[in-house]
């Protein structure tokens, strides 16, 4: 093996590693090796999927390459490395111990249909062991068992590839059967170096093992390296220390996924061509390095909870709880607004504003009571600006309106604790009933009065929840009626005005993405019969000369009177092609409204209605579209404002 000359192995000897680099430096070099394997150099995708709404962030390397994993050629290769911004927001309750974090950079290299398992697996290895100079003997592999469901067999060839790696730094790999992380824990390590684990293990898919994906999803097995701290089993996770185990002795550090199968109704169907799908954490990655299993020392985090330790007059080692859920939060928060979310009560902007206020709540916690953003912020912008010129231009618009959140929220936690304090002290255990009157009355979120009870010791009933969730329904019910003939989907009522700016802002939605380009997405509208006010996801102000483009086609698609129909379609299949509000929660069917020929529709959009019939309608009385504002509404976020007005001269109304 290793004989193509592709596959050679880096000159330098490994030798026993002297000394850490920081996690800027293996970026860069793995940017630099993977280059000089052939591989084009791509920038990192938005953490807010553009123009996807079936997601609401960007979680792994892969997911912005979906459609080139499946078979369509991408524009810059067949090899493409980077080091991908990723967000797991399922993370967020297990961020405190020395690993986990919501945020992390995913180091990703992938061949498109071309390299396989050799090359892969030696240029990590050898990156890995000569560049950053792991030393070989703290690396552990894992492989694919194979499994009778999917009928992908036993990963041998990349064992047999990590065999003679090892053996090449004069290490004996011993091979291991374990199968699930409930067998590794019952047989454990058995001196070994290469384990074989089921799909519960060795599968990876965006949905994770094959069980559990949809259809159409790209897979396979993958192969996984672990660094080995050498610190003592805690038999609390299981009788036996294995590679998997939670303990916290093994670190995974890379992952290299053979994505050769698609899942389809029958069962697993090879790709056209496998793929290698690469992720290596690089914060993870980095902690290796530095021979530290606490990721929140390394050069990316430490000067944030140095930060905070000068802050708060208080040390890391007795606050490591606290100060590692602000530091991970604030990353998160901060990357998420560069990228274009901002606070709201929906979806990624109610994600963002999670997090903001659970980093200010553990700030309060170690007496930082006021303008923890302002004063964190800015480091973490000052750690990221010279890799990533997007957090230097959106800095003191991030930083701005987390300060103003933070203002907003102070307010609310300090009524809400004094409100909690109170009820605990009167009351030996609190109800649903409590936690949804500091709810209702002080806007004190549910997940943070769980935490004020944890932090407090106080008891909580039982059956907390059904009598939130009951009295929730019960206030529903009561707005609802209250709400009658106010907004219905962003419309003020369906009057004829109304109706024509909603048909309108259709038009204005595609013609935006037109001029603009599909990283437009709708972030929120609202139209009264005076005016449409439609905010949409773009980097930067609207040009005179956008406007003016996109004011014509709009007029144009008026003057073309093209006919407006809806159809009732499946929800999976509609939200394939058509666009719809962000982050929406669809039923099983939805509606969608197209304009011009229903079979090539100039635009198409899941919506409620009501729509004019046809757009000639909208010109009615010598009516034209004219956008009278174009501002910033939040980080990354544009907001424009479009009327219906009567130009002199214009052509005879058709109706
Ligand atoms: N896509 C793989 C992962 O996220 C590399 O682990």
């Amino acid at each position: 093996m290793l004989n193509s000359q592709e596959v050679q192995l880096s000159e330098t000897k490994t030798s026993v590693k002297i000394q850490s680099m920081t996690a800027q430096e293996i970026r860069k070099k793995y940017l630099e090796y993977f280059k000089a394997k052939g591989h084009k150099i791509i920038p990192r995708a938005s953490l807010v999927p553009q123009d996807d709404p079936t997601t609401l962030f960007t979680g792994s390397g892969m997911q912005p390459l979906v459609p080139y994993l499946l078979g369509q050629p991408h524009p810059a290769g067949k090899r493409l490395v980077n080091s991908q911004t990723c967000f797991r927001a399922e993370d967020m309750d297990e961020v405190g111990d020395n690993r986990h974090t919501t945020f992390f950079e995913m180091l990703g290299n992938f061949s498109l249909g071309d390299y396989y398992k050799e090359e892969q697996l030696t240029w990590f290895w050898d990156w890995l062991t000569k560049i950053v100079g792991l030393d070989p003997a703290k690396l552990y592999v894992t492989c694919f068992s194979g499994d009778k469901k999917t009928g992908v067999p036993k990963d041998t060839e990349s064992a047999k590839i990590w065999k003679d790696l090892f053996e090449l730094e004069g290490l004996e790999a011993k091979e291991i059967e374990l199968g699930s992380q409930a067998d590794g824990h019952v047989k454990g390590i058995q001196d070994g170096r290469i384990f074989f684990y089921d799909a519960s293990k060795n599968w990876w898919s965006r949905e994770g093992e094959p069980a559990n994906m949809r259809e159409d999803e790209p897979g396979g097995p993958d192969s996984e390296v672990f660094y080995d701290f050498g610190t003592p089993h805690d038999a609390k996770y299981g009788k036996y220390c294995h590679p998997n185990c939670n303990c916290g002795r093994f670190l995974e550090i890379g992952n290299s996924v053979f994505m050769a199968y698609k899942k389809t109704a029958k069962g697993f169907e090879p790709l056209p061509k496998p793929n290698v799908d690469f992720g290596g954490g690089l914060e993870r990655l980095a902690a290796a390095s530095d021979d530290n299993p606490d990721i929140f020392q390394i050069s990316l985090i430490k000067p944030i909870i140095e930060n905070l330790e000068k802050l708060s007059g208080k040390d890391y080692d007795q606050h490591e709880t606290s100060m590692r859920v602000i530091a991970d939060h604030l990353r998160a928060a901060t990357f998420l607004a560069v990228d274009g979310a901002a606070p709201s009560n929906k979806a990624q902007g109610y994600v963002l504003r999670r997090l903001l206020r659970r980093a200010i709540r553990y700030a309060f916690e170690l007496g930082i009571e006021q303008q923890l953003c302002e004063q964190v912020v800015p480091i973490i912008t000052g750690i990221y600006e010279s890799d990533f010129p997007e957090v230097e231009k959106q800095k003191s618009d991030v930083v701005a309106i987390f300060a103003r959140e933070e203002k907003i929220f102070r307010q609310t936690l300090r009524s809400g604790v004094r409100e909690f304090t109170k009820l605990a002290e009167q009351k030996k255990k609190l109800n649903g009933e409590d936690i949804f009157r500091l709810y209702d009355t002080y806007g004190f979120p549910i997940e943070l009065s769980l935490e004020e009870a944890y932090l407090q010791k106080a008891e909580v009933s039982d059956d907390w929840r059904k009598q939130f969730d009951q009295l929730m329904a019960e206030q529903k019910k009561r707005s609802q009626t209250a709400s009658v003939g106010m907004f219905k989907g962003g419309l003020a009522d369906h009057s004829e005005a109304v109706v024509k700016l909603h048909t309108t802002t259709h038009l204005m939605y595609r013609a935006l993405k037109n001029v603009l380009g599909d990283h437009v997405v709708q972030r929120g509208s609202n139209i009264t019969a005076e005016r449409t006010r439609f905010d949409f996801s773009h980097p930067e102000k609207v040009t005179p000369e956008q406007l003016k483009q996109v004011e014509d086609i709009v007029n144009q698609k008026i003057a073309e009177d093209l006919p407006v129909n809806w159809k009732e379609e499946d929800t999976k299949e509609a939200l394939k092609t058509a666009s719809g509000a962000f982050g929406d929660k669809y039923g099983d069917k939805v509606k969608v409204y197209t304009i011009g020929d229903p079979k090539k529709p100039f635009s198409r959009e899941i919506c409620g209605g009501p729509h004019v019939e046809h757009t000639g309608m909208i010109g009615a009385g010598g009516k034209q579209f004219k956008i009278v504002k174009e501002e910033a509404s939040s980080a990354g976020v544009r907001r424009i404002k479009a009327i219906l007005e009567k130009v002199a001269g214009a052509p005879a109304p058709k109706t």
